[in-house]
């Protein structure tokens, strides 16, 4: 039900292999989360094949828009306001979601507010808990991006570390694709890592230097490759769930200890992880641990919103539609589309 106060935001995400619609009352409150998952269609490829993917969002988008609406229990008359992922992703998957929000403001006559897919995943902790606030540190990690973030207002982002090459979904499925798991590779990974020795095998854990909240990921996945490239010429069979538990585990010490270290750095008392790498089951538990023995609170965003979804693109909508802002039938899509840029 809509009161004459509440703001509805139609949010539109396709910048990668979900096409999605979802409509958020206040910023806050999901009334619709419908997703079109296109992992079947490229789980062929081992992964996402962008042509296939933008075909894809085309064939789907109307039928999500209007389930979402459907779900929702509204019309196009109820909503106040589209926003729409125009990047970071895919040229051609982001155009779709892009065209169609167009599309709908132009003949709809509504405000369309153009959202950076960044701001959409931090967006996620404030649908999950509804009197979350900055300011906070979050870690955002998704398979395109991985940062360090001290958020100090809803759109206002201190860039304190991001990944120097790979991100730490990236590291996921190109270790799950080496190990034989397949796309897509994180939640294979989470899985087989529960049947695992995570002490099997000691992968390294790149702090970089100190004090330094920067990530890398390449020479950790060098090493697990060089591992399975000698276990083969030996040809000593490998465990994989070993070799994923013990990757996990690199992955995770770094993620954990630069988050606690930037929260202490900027004095904060509040963490919150963004992306679909927060998912990971592993790295939730590890990160409550050493946010409970810090006296930090810990914000998470259920699954399904770590993963691409569009009810955290409506979120990061609102907030900027109260704040005045408004993209132009001129919005473009933008693939390499940086945080705190518009
Ligand atoms: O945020 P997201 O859905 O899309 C991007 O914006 O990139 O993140 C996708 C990434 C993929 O790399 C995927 O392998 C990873 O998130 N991922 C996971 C898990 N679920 C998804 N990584 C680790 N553990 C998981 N359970
Ligand atoms: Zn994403």
């Amino acid at each position: 039900m809509k009161d004459s106060n509440d703001i509805l935001i139609l949010g539109i995400e396709s910048s990668c292999d979900e096409t999605a619609a979802s409509v958020v009352k206040n910023g806050r409150i999901v009334m619709s989360n419908v997703i079109s998952s296109q992992i079947a269609v490229h789980t062929v490829y081992g992964g996402v094949v962008p042509e296939i993917a933008s075909r894809k969002h085309v064939e789907n988008i109307d039928y999500v828009i209007d389930s979402a609406l459907k779900e929702a229990g509204v019309t196009f008359d109820d909503i106040d306001a589209i926003a729409v992922t125009y990047g970071p992703g895919l040229v051609g998957a982001l155009l779709v979601g892009v065209s169609e929000a167009k599309a709908l403001a132009y003949a709809l006559n509504k405000p369309l507010v153009g959202v950076n897919h960044i701001e959409g995943h931090i967006c996620a902790n404030y649908i999950q808990d509804i009197n979350f606030e900055p300011p906070y540190v979050a870690l955002v990690v998704s398979g395109g991006h991985s940062h360090l973030l001290y958020v100090k207002g809803y759109d206002d982002f201190e860039i304190l570390g991001r990944t120097r090459d790979d991100a730490a979904g990236e590291a996921y499925d190109k270790v799950a694709r080496a190990i034989g798991m397949g796309y897509p590779g994180g939640s294979k990974i989470d899985a087989a890592a529960k049947e695992g020795n995570a002490e099997a095998i000691e992968f390294p854990r790149v702090f970089l230097e100190e004090n330094s909240f920067d990530f890398s990921f390449s020479g950790l996945k060098s090493a697990v490759l060089n591992y399975l490239n000698k276990m083969k010429m030996t040809n000593t069979e490998i465990n994989p769930n070993d070799v994923a538990a013990s990757f996990q585990k690199a992955v995770i010490e770094v993620l954990t200890q630069k988050t606690i270290a930037a929260a202490k750095f900027k004095g904060v008392t509040k963490v919150a992880m963004a992306g679909g790498v927060s998912s990971n089951s592993a790295l939730r538990s590890e990160m409550k641990r050493l946010c409970d023995e810090n006296g930090f609170s810990l914000n998470v965003p259920a699954p399904v919103f770590c993963t691409d979804n569009a009810a955290m693109i409506a979120s990061a909508g609102y907030y900027e539609y109260i704040k005045g802002v408004r993209s132009g039938l001129d919005l473009n899509a933008n693939p390499n589309l940086k945080l705190g840029e518009r």
